[in-house]
C-alpha cells in the first residue's frame, strides 16, 4: 500500500476500468468519442497525481480544501457521464442484438442510432463540460503550489517527533489500573524461555505512549530488569536502526556499524546473561521478517525478558504479541477534565473564571475521554481569557480550526492519511451516520458494496467478504470500537467522526446535521451520499 494514497484514487481506478472496457472502446470507436475520451483520461491522470498532495495540505489550507472539493465534484460528474455512456452501450448493443436475429454475429455497424442521435449528442456536450472543467481545475495547481506525486510520500504533513522515556508522572491521570496490569504482565514469570511480548493497543492520542512511558520509569520495573530500553519505531521499522538504537542506549556510545550481522553480533554480547525490558513504541507495520531479524539477537537475553510494544494496530499487536493485548480505553471525564484543567489553567486560579469553567467543561465533554485532544484544547485555551474567545472554541468542529491550531489532532489525521485509498473512501461514508451510531458490519458493507466501494475479488471470494475485510482492517486501525451497549455493533469515536465530516465535504450528508447547519440547500447540490437517519 502506498502511504498517503488518496481518497479518489480507488473512485478514479474505477473510472479507468470503465474507459478501458471491451465494450466503451467498441461503442466510442464506432461514436468517434475516442478522441473525447482520451482527452478525459489525460486529464483524469493530471488530477490524480495532483491529489495526494492537495489532500494533505487540505488540512492547514482552506484553498486547497475547496480545490480538493471542487475536484471531486468534477470526477463525480465525469462518473455520471460514463454511467449515461454505459447505459447508452447497453441500449445500441440491445438494439443491435434484435436487429441481428438469434443466429448472427453481433455487430456495431448494425445500430441503427447514429452518433447524432439527441443523447448521444448531449453525453458529448457533457463530456466536453466536464473535460473543460477539469482543465480549469488542473490549471489552478500552481496558483495554489500542488506538486505532481502519484502514490509518493507526503510533503506537507510534519514529521512526528520521536518519543522519549521521559515523563512527569505527576501530569499523568487516570491510567494506576492500566499501569498495574501491564506491570504485573512484565514481571509475570515466563512460561519459556521465549521472550514475552506485551502490546499496548487503542487509537491514536489515547495515552498508549505514556502509559508506556509511566511504566517504564516505575520502580517495580526498574528493579526488576536489568536493562531497560526505549525504542520509538514509527511508520518506518528499520531493523538496521532499532538494533542501532538498542544497542547505543546499552552502551550509551554511537556505533559505527551498519551491517545488521555485526550489530547483532555486538547486540548479543551485550545482551548474555541480562534480564532485560525492550519497549517499541509506535509500530505500525507488521513485517513479519522484519520482527524475526529483531527478535534474533534478543534471545540472549535472561529467562524472564520482556518486550512491551505500542500501537494503534491491532493487526500489529496480535501478530507481535504473546499475550492478548491491552487494549486501551478513553479517559473517564473527570479525569479528562483534570487534564484539561491542568493545561488551560495552568497558571491561573480556577475559581476566578467560573465562566470559563463551565464552557471548558462542555470542551471536555466533546473529547470524549481522549486525552490528546483535552491537553491540546486546553494548551489552545490557556492564552485566551475572554468567554467568547472559549466559546468560539467550543463551538468549532476540531478540524475546522484555523491553521496551526488545526493540528491539535495531527496523529488522528496521520492514521487517516495512512489508510489506503479504498478504505478512505469507505471510512468518509460513514460521516452519513448520525452521532454515538452503533455500526453493525454486515449493514455498512452491503451499504459500501452498493456504492461501489468494494473492488471486486479476484478469486473466489465473495464481495460480501473483502467488504467483511475493509471493515475489519478499519476496526483494527482504530476507526471502529467495539460497542459497549451492544454485542457486535461497533462505535465511532466522536473525534474520528468529525474527522470523516471534513474529508467527506459537501459530498456526503446526513439531513439531521445539515438543518440543524441552516444551510440546507447549498449543501443538496453537491451531495452524493446521503442519510435520513
Ligand atoms: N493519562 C493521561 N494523563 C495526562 N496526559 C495524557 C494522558 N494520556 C495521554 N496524555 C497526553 O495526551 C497526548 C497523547 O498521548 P500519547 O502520545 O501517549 O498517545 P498515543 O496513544 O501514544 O498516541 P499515538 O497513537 O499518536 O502514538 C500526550 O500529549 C500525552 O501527554
Ligand atoms: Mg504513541
Amino acid at each position: 500500500m502506498a502511504v498517503g494514497e488518496a481518497f479518489l484514487s480507488a473512485f478514479l481506478q474505477v473510472l479507468f476500468d470503465r474507459l478501458a472496457s471491451r465494450d466503451f472502446i467498441d461503442l466510442l470507436r464506432y461514436r468517434k468519442f475516442d478522441d473525447l475520451l482520451e482527452k478525459l483520461k489525460i486529464t483524469l491522470l493530471t488530477v490524480t497525481a495532483l491529489l495526494n498532495d492537495a489532500e494533505e495540505k487540505q488540512f492547514h489550507s482552506p484553498a486547497v480544501e475547496k480545490w480538493l472539493h471542487m475536484a471531486k465534484d468534477a470526477l463525480y460528474d465525469a462518473e455520471d457521464i460514463l454511467d449515461e455512456l454505459a447505459t447508452e452501450t447497453l441500449r445500441c448493443k440491445l438494439e443491435a442484438d434484435s436487429k441481428a436475429g438469434p443466429n448472427q454475429v453481433w455487430n456495431w455497424n448494425l445500430i441503427s442510432t447514429p452518433c447524432n442521435t439527441p443523447s448521444s449528442r448531449g453525453i458529448e456536450s457533457k463530456l466536453k463540460k466536464v473535460i473543460d472543467k477539469l482543465e480549469l481545475i488542473v490549471n489552478y495547481k500552481d496558483v495554489l503550489g500542488l506538486k505532481d506525486n502519484i502514490g509518493g510520500c507526503s510533503s506537507g504533513l510534519k514529521q512526528r517527533l520521536p518519543t522519549t522515556s521521559l515523563v512527569d508522572e505527576t501530569c499523568v491521570y487516570g491510567r494506576g489500573h492500566d499501569k498495574d496490569l501491564i506491570i504485573e504482565m512484565l514481571l509475570r514469570d515466563a512460561p519459556s524461555n521465549k521472550i514475552g511480548v506485551v502490546p499496548i493497543v487503542g487509537m491514536a492520542g489515547i495515552g498508549k505512549t505514556t502509559l508506556a512511558q509511566i511504566v517504564y520509569n516505575d520502580d517495580r520495573v526498574k528493579n526488576h530488569f536489568h536493562l531497560i530500553i526505549w525504542v520509538c519505531v514509527s511508520d518506518q521499522f528499520d531493523v538496521v536502526e532499532v538494533t542501532k538504537t538498542i544497542l547505543r542506549s546499552i552502551t550509551l556510545k554511537d556505533t559505527d556499524l551498519n551491517d545488521l550481522i555485526l550489530l547483532q553480533v555486538c547486540l548479543k554480547e551485550n545482551l548474555v546473561g541480562k534480564r532485560f525490558l525492550l519497549v517499541l513504541d509506535d509500530v505500525w507495520n507488521k513485517r513479519n521478517n522484519d520482527c524475526d531479524l529483531l527478535w534474533s539477537p534478543l534471545k540472549t537475553g535472561a529467562k524472564g525478558s520482556k518486550i512491551l510494544v505500542t500501537t494503534r494496530n491491532r493487526d500489529v499487536a496480535s501478530s507481535m504479541g504473546t499475550v492478548p493485548a491491552h487494549h486501551l480505553r478513553c479517559l473517564s471525564f473527570e479525569d479528562c477534565w483534570l487534564l484539561f484543567k491542568s493545561q488551560a489553567f495552568e497558571n491561573r486560579n480556577i475559581d476566578v473564571y467560573p465562566n470559563l469553567e463551565a464552557i471548558g467543561s462542555k470542551v471536555v465533554e466533546k473529547c470524549e475521554g481522549l486525552p490528546l485532544a483535552a491537553k491540546r484544547l486546553g494548551i489552545l485555551l490557556r492564552s485566551r481569557q475572554e468567554e467568547d474567545e472559549w466559546k468560539d472554541i467550543l463551538n468549532r468542529k476540531i478540524w475546522d480550526l484555523p491553521d496551526d491550531e488545526s493540528d491539535v489532532l495531527q496523529s488522528l489525521r496521520l492514521s487517516y492519511h495512512h489508510l489506503p485509498a479504498h478504505l478512505k473512501q469507505c471510512f468518509a461514508y460513514c460521516s452519513i451516520f448520525p452521532m454515538d451510531y452503533e455500526f453493525d458490519k454486515e449493514t455498512l458493507v452491503l451499504l459500501w458494496m452498493a456504492e461501489g466501494f468494494v473492488q471486486q475479488p479476484k478469486g473466489k471470494k465473495r464481495l460480501e467478504e473483502v467488504g467483511g475485510e475493509y471493515f475489519l482492517e478499519l476496526v483494527s486501525r482504530s476507526f471502529f470500537q467495539e460497542s459497549i451497549n451492544y454485542r457486535s455493533r461497533y462505535v465511532m469515536h466522536g473525534l474520528i467522526r468529525d474527522l470523516s465530516h471534513f474529508v467527506s465535504g459537501e459530498f456526503c450528508f446526513r439531513l439531521g446535521d445539515k438543518l440543524k447547519d441552516g444551510n440546507q440547500n447549498r449543501i443538496f447540490e453537491k451531495a452524493r451520499h446521503s442519510s435520513l437517519l
